[in-house]
């Protein structure tokens, strides 16, 4: 029994021929066996199991440099087989149609996009120390989502997210970056293109479209002073403020070319003083009583 997907469930006609043979055959098999012991046929359909592996293999092969409309093809499968005279066979298909499901999840979180994953290799192998920030900044905002009550596939989001949120920094002259020292005020809003190179670069991905907006408004402030469109409090994708909190915790705790690394203290002074104006307060409250388990007020 096999399932496939695009964006939603269509069986693959192969598959569906295969699912028709491989009945009558098992049903030729079993009665031609009807001597034989239940872990035999077991054993004979655990065998067949694995060859789904391989017509999987062989169609995702034939479709692996098929495009429509510039975007590349994705195809997600998952597999169950009936073992048992008395299973319900629609719940075999449930399990499949489910396996399908947590491929098409995992498929999506490794950044199946060709494109938007060699774009972030190179940035990160260009400059290292931006991968270590965006890695703690997918860690940070999963813990914030967690902490928030977020599903399971919002944190998962948020993890992508993390890790792509600087990514238009590949448009960006890397010694802006790793200059000793403040950067001119022409040499700031140089650097503060890349959430609006980011927003292009993913939306250029159907599967990414919907990570564009977070990243493009990654630098706005909840006062609306930020950029690049200056949006204010609720207005801001909540998924983006808990990037924007990430991003200046991490930030302000790392060591950076013209300044030290701000210890635990002096950077919580920073987030408790800034909510409300950077930072949307709930989440900044949320970040230090939750995720760092420490009290919103320090009593003097
Ligand atoms: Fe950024
Ligand atoms: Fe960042």
């Amino acid at each position: 029994m096999a399932a496939a997907d695009t964006t939603q469930v269509i069986p693959v006609t192969e598959a569906a021929v295969y699912e028709t043979s491989e009945q009558t055959t098992n049903k030729t098999k079993i009665t031609n066996t009807r001597d034989s012991t239940l872990s035999e046929i077991s054993r004979q359909v655990d065998a067949k199991i694995s060859n789904f592996r391989e017509i999987v293999d062989r169609i995702k092969d034939q479709y692996s440099d098929v495009y429509v409309n510039g975007i590349r093809v994705s195809i997600s499968f998952g597999w169950d087989a009936k073992k048992e005279t008395d299973q319900d066979i629609l719940k075999v298909l449930k399990s499949a149609e489910d396996n399908m499901y947590k491929h098409k999840i995992i498929e999506n979180e490794s950044l199946r996009d060709n494109t938007i994953s060699t774009i972030i290799r190179t940035l990160h192998e260009k400059n290292p120390r931006e991968e270590q920030h965006s890695q703690r900044v997918s860690e940070i905002c999963q813990f914030i989502g967690k902490a928030m009550g977020l599903s399971e596939i919002e944190v998962s989001r948020l993890k992508v997210v993390g890790l792509l949120h600087d990514i238009g920094k590949i448009a960006i002259e890397e010694r802006f970056f790793n200059k000793p020292g403040k950067l001119t005020e022409q040499e700031k809003n140089e650097s503060s293109r890349h959430p609006d190179i980011g927003y292009r670069i993913l939306s250029s991905s159907f599967s990414m479209l919907d990570l564009a907006d977070y990243i493009l408004a990654h630098h706005e402030r909840w006062d609306g002073a930020g950029y690049p469109k200056g949006l204010k409090g609720d207005a801001i994708p909540m998924v983006s403020r808990i990037i924007a909190l990430a991003d200046t915790y991490d930030a302000m705790t790392s060591e950076r070319s013209y300044r030290n690394a701000l210890s635990e203290a002096e950077a919580l002074a920073e987030i408790r003083n800034n909510s409300g104006s950077q930072f949307d307060p709930e989440i900044a409250r949320i970040f230090i009583e939750k995720v760092l388990n420490k009290p919103w007020r320090v009593v003097e």
